[in-house]
């Protein structure tokens, strides 16, 4: 209704390397991709309204005040103004747009919940740094997730590639020679909760074997740091491959997932392996520039539901 707006927007998030070995401790890497992103709008509303969230993706709309305890819009907001201390109970109507998929590994919650974060404190003229938006996105992970590492949060609130360590500041580092990915998607939605959940079962059934995958994972997210950094992109590759068969030893690939890295690969791409929580969701292929064109028809030719490029770095 006001002519005063406030628009913010957070990327989305592809992990290389460590998922799932990242919530036990081991380094990941991860970084934002701004092809797919979150916007958030804050309006002011009429004195007395109160505040009302707006999810038009899905035909949502609904008072802030009626909104139950595990909503994570609802949540983020109470969070980002409990933070914000304003000393006034606001109006205002907070809109969320995003062209993330849902449930497909590219971390649509936590880009949600950081766009939303950061239009609030833009709209009360506040300034949050990137760990405090962090800090506060991680809230709505724990209830999408259960025992998130913080590797989504971080990247995204960063908005940077990010060595990850849980528990530790994330490094933030660069990348010696920009790479290109393909990012293709299953269509399969597999929230991340129940891949974490089910990896942790396997864990506590057999604890040695799952935590010598995690180590192996660990070491190959260092490697991998290295040549991201040193731009040995040939390197980087066979690290993914590595990773990709050490993530299906702890059952969250998939038959669609492994159908897609095969036709990557077949097609000539560096590397390929799932990305983010697995069993659906999506993957990722390194690629030259000059190939990525040809992998990509490919992926859609065994069922790619989209197929997204990029350049890292
Ligand atoms: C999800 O994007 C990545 C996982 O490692 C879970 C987590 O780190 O919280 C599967």
């Amino acid at each position: 209704m006001s002519e005063r707006k406030s628009v913010a927007t957070a990327p989305s998030k592809v992990i290389l390397f460590g998922e799932h070995a990242v919530v036990y401790g081991r380094p990941a890497i991860a970084v934002p991709l701004h092809d797919r992103q979150a916007t958030a709008t804050v309006e002011e509303a009429l004195p007395g309204e109160g505040i009302t969230l707006v999810v038009a993706d899905l035909g949502r709309c609904y008072p802030l005040a009626e909104a139950p305890a595990d909503d994570p819009l609802a949540l983020i907001v109470r969070s980002a103004l409990d933070a914000l201390a304003l000393p006034f109970a606001p109006d205002l109507t907070l809109a969320i747009r995003s062209t993330i998929p849902i449930a497909s590994g590219l971390g649509s919650g936590a880009a949600v919940s950081a766009a939303a974060v950061r239009a609030l404190a833009a709209h009360f003229g506040r300034e949050l740094t990137s760990q405090q938006v962090s800090e506060l996105v991680y809230q709505t992970e724990v209830l999408h997730h259960g025992t998130p590492s913080g590797i989504d949060n971080t990247v995204v609130a960063f908005d940077q590639p990010v060595y990850f360590m849980k528990g530790q500041p994330p490094q933030c580092f660069r990348v010696g020679q920009p790479f290109h990915l393909l990012i293709g998607d299953t269509g399969i939605p597999s929230p991340t909760k129940v891949a974490v959940a089910d990896v942790r079962r396997g864990w506590k059934a057999d604890r040695p074997r799952y935590e010598r995958v995690f180590e192996a994972i660990g070491q190959l997210a260092d490697e991998a740091r290295r040549a991201i950094e040193g731009g040995d992109i040939a390197t980087l590759g066979s690290l993914m491959d590595r990773n990709q068969a050490l993530l299906r030893e702890i059952g969250v690939s998939s038959p669609e997932l492994e159908q897609l890295i095969l036709a990557a690969k077949g097609a000539g791409s560096l590397g390929a392996k799932l990305s983010g929580a697995g069993r659906g969701g999506n993957m990722i292929a390194l690629v030259t520039q000059a190939m990525a064109e040809g992998v990509a028809t490919d992926l859609f030719r065994v069922g790619a539901k989209d197929v997204i490029t990029t350049c890292v770095g």
